[in-house]
């Protein structure tokens, strides 16, 4: 009962995001037909905070519904992870995440014979554990794969839906099972994703969060935040953007991570020129261009303001 109810408040969070009855009814019935395993139940993700962005929303469950997998594509701190966990959420899904930037290679992902005191077991990896559990992989910074895990994406991405255990049986993709892929890239750019590779997903790519999604999640992080305080951060995030797209700046301070960190560090008591420059200016290590940004700051957000200048 409780599960039906917490399963209506999400539908009904798509709904007011702006997702198309037809996607709404798609989760429902794609959540009836894959009940959660409950030995992965503990898996299914409860991220903190909500993702907002209709268009997003509605490509990514097209993806996911429709059986492909979907890679997201974007700068950072665009919302990428936590739209990735809300994805588990909403489907019901058991989440198994797996970060490329570590050494990740065959057998970390598939698993490996190991002894447990008696005999040698086989340890199943998280691809092997998705697989069979109907889960979702977060392939994060899928990008930064080296070879011999790209062998094993390669393969468990592919159409045929099944994986191979060396030494032991092809296993089949159970029908419930997808990927989801994260893959930053700045205005710098980063990393290059290989063709093969890349044509396995459908490549959503991430927006920066638009003004009125952005005041919709300040006040979700930041209940007790005064209106006007709120609107100066927001005009001072799309300062910022804007300086970097015209290439005054460069994009490693553009971070709105950074910049919810800086309202976190206000709110215990760090004046605002500090929780600022720790959070956003510093971020670059070029004097000249720290001294641009701290004129944007400044010019919206007094350097002494404090925790009780922005919180009721
Ligand atoms: N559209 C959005 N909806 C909700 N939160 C967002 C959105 N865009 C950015 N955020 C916020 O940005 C922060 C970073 O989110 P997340 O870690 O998912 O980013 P990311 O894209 O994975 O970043 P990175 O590329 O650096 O790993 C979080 O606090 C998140 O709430
Ligand atoms: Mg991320």
């Amino acid at each position: 009962m409780a599960d039906e109810h917490r399963l209506e408040e999400l539908l009904e969070f798509l709904r007011k995001e702006g997702v198309p009855e037809t996607l709404v009814d798609g989760v429902r019935k794609y959540r009836a037909d894959y009940p959660v395993p409950p030995e992965a139940a503990d898996r299914v993700p409860c991220p903190d905070y909500r993702y907002y962005g209709k268009a997003v929303w509605e490509k990514a469950l097209a993806v996911l519904l429709t059986g492909e997998n979907l890679l997201l594509a974007g700068p950072k701190a665009t919302g990428k992870n936590v739209l990735a966990e809300n994805l588990g959420l909403v489907l019901g899904r058991p989440c198994w995440n797996i970060s490329f930037h570590i050494n990740v290679d065959a057998a970390y992902l598939i698993g490996s014979d190991t002894f447990d005191g008696s005999r040698v077991v086989f340890r199943p990896g998280p691809v092997t554990l998705c697989a069979r559990n109907g889960g979702i992989g977060i392939l994060d910074e899928i990008n930064m794969a080296k070879n011999e895990a790209l062998a094993v994406l390669h393969e468990t991405l592919d159409f045929r839906r099944e994986i191979e255990i060396p030494g032991y049986d092809r296993i089949p993709l159970d029908p419930a099972c997808r990927f989801i892929g994260t893959m930053n890239y700045g205005y710098a750019g980063t990393r290059e994703m290989n063709e093969a590779l890349t044509s396995r997903f459908a490549v959503l790519d991430m927006p920066v969060i638009d003004e009125d999604d952005l005041a919709r999640l300040i006040t979700d992080q930041f209940p007790t935040m005064k209106r006007s305080a709120r609107g100066q951060f927001i005009r001072l995030f799309y300062e910022l953007e804007k300086k970097t797209e015209n290439a005054e700046i460069s994009d490693r301070s553009l971070d709105l991570r950074g910049m919810l960190d800086a309202i976190r560090l206000i709110s215990v008591g760090i004046s605002a020129g500090d929780a600022l420059d720790m959070c956003i200016t510093n971020k670059t290590f070029d004097r000249y261009e720290q001294g641009l940004i701290r004129d944007v700051i400044r010019a919206r957000i007094p350097e002494k303001l404090a925790g009780k200048d922005i919180f009721a």
